[in-house]
Order: C-alpha cells, then structure tokens, then sequence
C-alpha cells in the first residue's frame, strides 16, 4: 500500500474559538507567525503525500488564496530585496497539488470525508483534522502511514487519554500487535463513563482505505445528529483489518483557546531566532 492523497476537512464553523473565527478560518489563525493550516499541510508532505484536498465551505476562500500565487506581492518583496521572502511564500503554494471541495452543508465529519469521493478514487489515502498540531521527530502521520504500509489496512493514530478526557474523543477496543501498533476491533465516539472501550483515544490521524466511502454513505446521524467518521471506522473495523498507532508526538488542540495558547507558546520557544527572547519575556513576565 502506498499513500499519496491527503484529505484534510476544514469546513467547521470554529465555534470555540470566536470571535476571531467569525471571519477568519480557524485553520488560518497564525501559529507564531504560520497559519495552522501549513503546520498540517508539512507534515502531510514530510510523509509523503502529493495530493492534498481540503474540504472548506463558503466562508473560507482564505485558505485556498494561501496556498495560492500572489504575483503582485512577490514582485513587490523581489523589487525591495526581500527576496528570501519571496521565494519562501512561492514555494508554500508549491509544496503540494492542492484541490478544494466545499461542504456545502455542515453535517459532520464523516459527511465532510464521504466529500472526498471524487478525489480519492480507489487509493488508500489518508485525513488529518485541521484542529490537531503535532510536534514530534517522525512526522505523525508517517508514523501512521508505516504501520499501514505494513500490515496492508487502515490505521487510526490517537494516545492514551485520562478518564476525564476521553468523552471527549472517539474511544477504542484494542489488542497490542508490535511495538506501538494495535488492533483495533471496535470504536465508538464521545463515550459516556459507561460506553468507554479503552483510554486509547483516536486523534486527528487516519490512513483508510477506499471502503470507507460506501460504509459513509450507510452511516446514519449519531452523536450530535451528525454523520460521524467514528460510526463508520466502527463498521469498517468489523469488515477489515484496523490498526492503531499509539503515535510518538507532543499534541495540540489549536480549536480551543488554552491548546492554542499552549501551542503558540511551546512553538514560540523553539524557534532558534526568537526563542531565547521570548523564554525571557515569559520568565521576566512570571516572575513579576
Ligand atoms: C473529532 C472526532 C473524534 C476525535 C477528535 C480528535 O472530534 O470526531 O473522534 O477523537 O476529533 O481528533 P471533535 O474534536 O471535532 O469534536
């Protein structure tokens, strides 16, 4: 199996992150100084995927414009010599081929993924949800993708979450295989105390294979009314071989206001040209 595609669903409304996402994306909100949205689209492409579409809806035209030419700009910076600069936001637009698809009614995850028909075709290919930044040396995703590659089926990337968190993820019945992979044999999404499968709680990553369309297309409402993604790994588990990797990475929910504070901050630490100064500001700011 070798993945190539990546689908990434950006149709959300970002209602935890207002007002600012009332009309910015939240998938365009800066990082330091980068949108969320190119973190995701890095370590999609330092795995090794060519194609990458983004599933948006009709109040995000910003994200396809970033990931865009925009020669009146460029010319500007080469014509007053910052042409480092230049070349640096060419070569954003030509990480990867991009494709857009619009949502056009806000169903669900699932609903958003069944969108990507078209796209997909019959290739395995793999989803990564705009909210979950990733620090880690192995991209997460090729963490994901060599589990998928080598036990020839889908793969869900997620950690161990404690008891009071896993309400708020997708939960998983697994069995250890190697290593970090496991087995998956069943999922359910947003358990109560009494539904929970496991602590293994399945974040932002996926390698699924094709299958997945016509189970999605079965799938009815579930949690929240929506068509979820979680109801058909539950079916899609049950035909066919699923594993989990238990991914090697430091995590970051940018869709709520303290995981995108905590990331702004530990990604502003480790930048070599303002890190130092900024881990001064912190300690002088604390210390006050
Ligand atoms: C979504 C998925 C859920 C997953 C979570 C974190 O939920 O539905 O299964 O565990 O992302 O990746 P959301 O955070 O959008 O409510």
């Amino acid at each position: 199996m070798k993945v190539k595609k990546a689908v990434i669903p950006a149709a959300g409304l970002g209602t935890r992150m207002l007002p600012a996402t009332k009309t910015v994306p939240k998938e365009m909100l800066p990082l330091v100084d980068k949108p969320v949205l190119q973190y995701i689209i890095e370590e999609a492409v330092d795995s090794g995927i060519e194609d990458i579409l983004i599933v948006t809806n009709r109040a995000k035209t910003a994200m396809d414009d970033y990931f865009d030419y925009y020669p009146e700009l460029e010319h500007r910076l080469w014509r007053s010599g910052k042409a480092e600069q230049a070349r640096e936001l060419r070569s954003v637009a030509d990480m990867a081929n991009f494709f857009y698809v619009r949502q056009r009614e806000t169903k669900g995850l699932g609903h958003a993924i069944a969108r990507a028909r078209r796209f997909v075709g019959d290739e395995p290919f793999a989803v990564l949800l705009g909210d979950d930044i990733m620090m880690s040396e192995t991209p997460v995703l090729r963490q994901l993708m060599d589990a998928a590659e080598r036990y020839d089926c889908s793969c869900v990337g997620g950690q161990y979450v404690s008891d009071e968190a896993i309400g708020a993820y997708s939960s998983t019945k697994i069995v250890p295989l190697k290593g970090r992979v496991y087995e998956v044999l069943d999922i359910n999404e947003k358990p109560s105390p009494e539904e929970k499968l496991s602590n293994f709680a399945v974040m932002g990553r996926y390698v699924l294979t094709p299958d997945i369309f016509d189970i999605l297309d079965a799938t009815p409402p579930g949690r929240n009314g929506e068509i979820q993604l979680t109801d058909g790994l539950a079916s899609l588990c049950r035909q066919k071989r699923m594993v989990a990797v238990d991914y090697d990475a430091r995590r970051y929910d940018t869709g709520n206001l303290r995981g995108f504070l905590e990331a702004t901050v530990d990604f502003a630490l480790r930048r070599e040209d303002i890190g130092p100064w900024f881990r001064e500001l912190i300690a002088d700011r604390a210390g006050r």
